[in-house]
């Protein structure tokens, strides 16, 4: 019988055996678990809208965060042109311009349209890109097709990325990108690129498109395949045209207005704000998290 033959019938008639690797009791666990604390984004408005509970004074108080939670996978989804690639791209760039290293996978977008982009980003935040800009190290997707298609191959890119530059903070924009065609594996491929975060103590932003207008603020994330439910927490972008003599006392904006909307839907990490914002993107394009709307149920 040739070997893999042989390999291939020892595995079906295996008999199943504990993996003692995935065995830990609390206090081992404990050994590994990171202390959660924030960590600034450089997008005005985001920061304060995740929290935690400590006790101050014999009591349970409420303290912000200051930042998304460290060491979190947190999914960006909305339609097209919600502002998720300029959220992500400012988050780059204030990290790389805190000393932080960010590794930086485009699926979309070729590397050197990319950081032109980042460019104008930091130039809109007051920052000088040419200070920084090699913190920001981009793992162009978009141009290989190798990479974008093969997962593990990604994967070791960015292992090697990581392992060489000392990288704490990695964006994928988006990873709808990866399973193009191959929906079906969505789940699986996030799962994946979840759990490599988690190896390498990654904090992450995973960007991921929704399909239609239908259920703007839900967090039915790239199209329905429950990225949502894999990730830490997710952030939704929606925007929405004034189009009502309703809509327009309820937003207090004109009939023809478009209004951009912000919503955190869960994160296991902290606790956060459940409210739904405005979003500002400004003439520079910069994102800011405004006001919330305020006593408007949109939708939930
Ligand atoms: N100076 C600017 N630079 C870029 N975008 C700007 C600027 N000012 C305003 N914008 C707005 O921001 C939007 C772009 O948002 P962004 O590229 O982040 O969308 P997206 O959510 O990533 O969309 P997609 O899913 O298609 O990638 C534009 O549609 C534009 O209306
Ligand atoms: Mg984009």
């Amino acid at each position: 019988m040739a070997d893999e033959h042989r390999e291939e019938s020892q595995e079906e008639q295996r008999k199943p055996e504990p993996d003692l690797t995935a065995v830990f009791t609390g206090s081992q666990a404990l050994e590994k678990a990171p202390e959660i604390y924030g960590v600034p984004t450089g997008i005005e408005g985001l920061d304060d809208l995740f929290f935690i509970v400590k006790p101050v004074k014999k009591k349970l108080e409420k303290v912000s965060l200051k930042g998304i939670p460290a060491y979190s996978v947190m999914n960006l989804t909305g339609v097209s042109d919600t502002g998720k690639s300029l959220m992500a791209e400012q988050f780059t760039v204030f990290r790389a311009s805190q000393g932080d290293k960010v590794a930086f996978i485009t699926v979309e977008s070729p590397a050197n349209f990319v950081v032109a982009s980042l460019k104008l980003r930091a130039a809109a935040m007051g920052l000088n890109f040419d200070d920084f800009q090699d913190n920001i190290i981009l793992i162009d997707a978009a141009s290989s097709t190798r990479i974008r298609e093969n997962v593990p191959d990604l994967l070791a890119t960015l292992a090697y990325v990581i392992k060489t530059y000392k990288v704490k903070f990695t964006v994928i924009d988006s990873v709808t990108g990866l399973f193009e065609n191959k929906e079906m594996l969505a789940r699986a491929i996030v799962r994946r690129l979840f759990n490599f975060m988690k190896k390498w103590y990654q904090t992450a932003i995973f960007v991921s498109q929704k399909r239609s207008g239908h259920e703007e603020l839900t967090a039915e994330a790239a199209g329905g395949y429950a990225v949502g439910h894999i990730v830490d927490g997710t952030m939704v972008l929606a925007k929405e045209l004034i189009d009502s003599p309703y809509k327009a006392k309820m937003y207090k904006k004109e009939i023809g207005d478009i209004v951009r909307l912000f919503r955190i839907d869960g994160c296991r990490m902290s606790g956060h704000d459940t409210r739904t914002h405005f979003l500002e993107i400004t003439e520079t394009g910069l994102v800011k998290i405004k006001e919330p709307i305020g006593g408007i149920k949109n939708g939930y």
